[in-house]
């Protein structure tokens, strides 16, 4: 099995004939309106600094998309452009977030951790509910932790690893205990764009006003589009008073994303790189189904949540009585890199995480190899 690209991507980075499930990235290329717009700005020489026009074209272009497809009304000037979401999260700790620990609702991305970790906080993992059956935070333990003075809450949404989509309920319950308990929420909005089954992403933010008083939100292009290594995301800060704090404290033009990342934004963004999204987001969800329809062959399910979002699946391996065999290990003597469920909180080591963005003949291959190692 080789990489589908004439170069080694950070996901294919494995040994030769393993198939790369693994990080993140996806297989399915980025948007033509995007690699256009890359060629044209390389050719202008635009290697530079980010400068505002750039700048504003990302910020005005999010603000656009926002509002066509969450139905969320952005003010352009709530939108900073920064490197990566998780410099967001950096940013956040260090600016915006009081002293405290921070809530982690587990299973959780896994460079989570290490963000956390170097930001000094002390990181309060919060399992979610309902193991086998849907995942879903565990609003009680959230409510303790803060309760107890944890300063935020760390919510994936939609969530990596299991793509699942909380319920706006949820949603409007977790913004009002974070304010009642003075705390803020660091919401990772990074895989909103790719939303299965028609349904439509509602932004933490967007669903009360308390939620855009203690939301910090944080997305980018990369995921959808498939352009992480480009560095520009966007920071919203909906509560006017982070505005003034990020900008007089953190943003000065060399803590801006890069301009090539700006450049992908505003195109990604577009009305051009919606419909290129909404086609790629209809070629996942067929590999969903694929991935789903065959898992059903085996005689324990592996799969206990269908990814409503997100093109990652979170999947019970458990473990055989041989050496090195749990999760991902097991997986990865079948021939498959998958992300080990222990790098995403304690108890998952059992689990792996498969990243369905593969081209057709390599999601055969794969699954023939998770049905094998399974068998
Ligand atoms: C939930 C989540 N947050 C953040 C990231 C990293 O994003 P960035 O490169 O913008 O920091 C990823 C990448 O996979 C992710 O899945």
């Amino acid at each position: 099995m080789t990489a589908p690209l004439d170069h080694a991507t950070r996901k294919w980075s494995v040994p030769a004939g393993v198939v790369g499930a693994g990080i993140a990235e996806s297989d399915l290329g980025t948007a033509p309106v995007i690699t256009e717009a890359l060629h044209h700005a390389i050719d202008s020489g635009l290697l530079t600094y980010l400068p505002d026009s750039a700048d504003s074209a990302a910020r005005e272009a999010f603000a656009g998309f926002a509002a066509r497809r969450y139905g969320w009304d952005v003010d352009t000037d709530a939108v900073a452009t920064i490197p990566d979401v998780l410099t967001g999260l950096t940013l956040a700790l260090t600016h915006l977030v009081r002293p405290g620990a921070v809530v982690l609702p587990t299973p959780a991305y896994a460079n989570f951790f290490p963000t956390l970790a170097g930001s000094g906080r002390e990181v309060i993992e919060v399992p979610s509910r309902g193991r086998g059956h849907g995942f879903a935070l565990d609003l009680d333990a959230i409510e303790s932790a803060l309760a107890r003075g944890a300063a935020a809450v760390v919510l994936c949404h939609p969530h990596n690893p299991t793509g699942t989509v909380a319920d706006r309920a949820t949603l409007v319950a977790l913004a009002a205990m974070a304010e009642h308990h003075g705390a803020r929420v660091f919401s990772d909005e990074i895989h909103a764009p790719v939303v299965y089954d028609g349904a439509r992403h509602v932004p933490f933010a967007s669903v009360s006003t308390s939620a855009a008083h203690v939301a910090i939100t944080a997305t980018s292009a990369s995921k959808g589009w498939n352009v992480p290594g480009l560095k520009a995301a966007q920071l919203v800060l909906t509560n006017p008073a982070d505005r003034g704090v990020i900008a007089a404290r953190a943003l000065a033009p060399v803590h801006a994303g890069s301009v090539l990342g700006a450049v992908a934004a505003a195109h990604a963004y577009s009305p051009d790189g919606e419909r290129w999204l909404d086609a790629t987001v209809t070629t996942l969800e067929g590999n969903r189904d694929r991935l789903a329809t065959a898992l059903t062959t085996l005689p324990t399910r592996p799969l206990s949540v269908l990814p409503a979002a997100t093109y990652l699946a979170w999947l019970e391996i458990g473990c055989t009585p041989e050496p090195d065999s749990c999760g991902a290990a097991r997986l990865r003597r079948a021939g498959l890199a998958t992300t080990p469920g222990e790098a995403c909180g304690s108890g998952y080591a059992g689990f792996a995480r498969f990243n369905f963005a593969l081209l057709p003949d390599v999601l055969d291959v794969a699954i023939d190899r998770l049905l094998d190692a399974l068998a």
